[in-house]
């Protein structure tokens, strides 16, 4: 918490400097401008590290673009040709939660979360780049009404989110990759990029 006020300080900070160096710019410029490109690159290495989970597969295969979930790291099509269903959640015969329960299986292998089902279609993801996935996610037009604080809440909190480090094993008993960075480090990152107003690099 303390770490997260002294973030929301940060900008201010910032803005003073740049306050101070404004004054003192005829005589020394070359500081302001490194404190300002130091700022930018921190903010551009949290979106950064929080991008490498949102586009790693146990995020996509629930966000396609398809309308069709993905399993594995090779996001190959669900079996029995799953699709989106009404509300998102399959179709009648073949709904999500038939086979996906509230926690993982770790004997059939079936994948589980609170709440399992397909992103509604305006959070498709697969596909897009980095910038195209934070932007749209950022967009209350796409995101399900969200404001930055629920979006925030979402990414650091929602079981579906969290599960990704926690994935269980698939059908043939192996472990499901992790996002290549931990859930520690991810949740700090999103943390920070809020913080830093948000920003997605040009
Ligand atoms: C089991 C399927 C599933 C997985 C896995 C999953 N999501 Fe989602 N996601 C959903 C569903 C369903 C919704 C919509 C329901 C809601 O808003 O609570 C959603 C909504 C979201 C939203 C809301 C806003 C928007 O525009 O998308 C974000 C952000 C999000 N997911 C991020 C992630 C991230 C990051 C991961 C991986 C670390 C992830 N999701 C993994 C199913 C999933
Ligand atoms: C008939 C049972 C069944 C139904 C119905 C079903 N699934 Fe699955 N699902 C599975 C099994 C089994 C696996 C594990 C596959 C594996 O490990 O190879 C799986 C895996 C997944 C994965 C892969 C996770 C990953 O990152 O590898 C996603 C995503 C998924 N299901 C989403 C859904 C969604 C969304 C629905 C509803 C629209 C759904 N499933 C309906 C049985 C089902």
């Amino acid at each position: 918490m303390n770490k997260l006020r002294l973030l929301y300080l940060l900008p201010i900070i910032l803005f003073a400097t740049i306050l101070l160096a404004t004054d003192f710019s005829k005589y020394d410029h070359t500081d302001n401008s490194t404190t300002v490109t130091k700022e930018v690159a921190a903010n551009t290495d949290d979106f950064d590290k929080m991008m490498q989970a949102l586009t790693h597969p146990r995020c996509l295969n629930c966000h396609p673009s398809d309308n069709k979930p993905k399993q594995g790291i090779d996001q190959h099509p669900h079996y029995f040709g799953v699709a989106r269903g009404k509300a998102d959640h399959g179709f009648e015969a073949t709904k999500c939660n038939t086979c996906h329960q509230k926690e993982n299986n770790e004997f059939s292998g079936v994948p589980g979360a609170p709440h399992w089902g397909l992103a509604p279609s305006s959070m498709n993801w697969e596909g897009l780049s980095k910038n195209e996935i934070a932007s749209s996610m950022m967009d209350r037009k796409q995101n399900g009404g969200k404001s930055p604080n629920e979006i925030l809440k979402h990414l650091t909190e929602d079981p579906l989110v969290l599960w990704a480090w926690d994935p269980g094993v698939d059908v043939a008993g192996n472990p499901r990759e992790t996002p290549p960075i931990s859930k520690e480090e991810y949740i700090a990152a999103v943390k920070s990029w809020f913080a830093g107003g948000a920003v997605i690099p040009k």
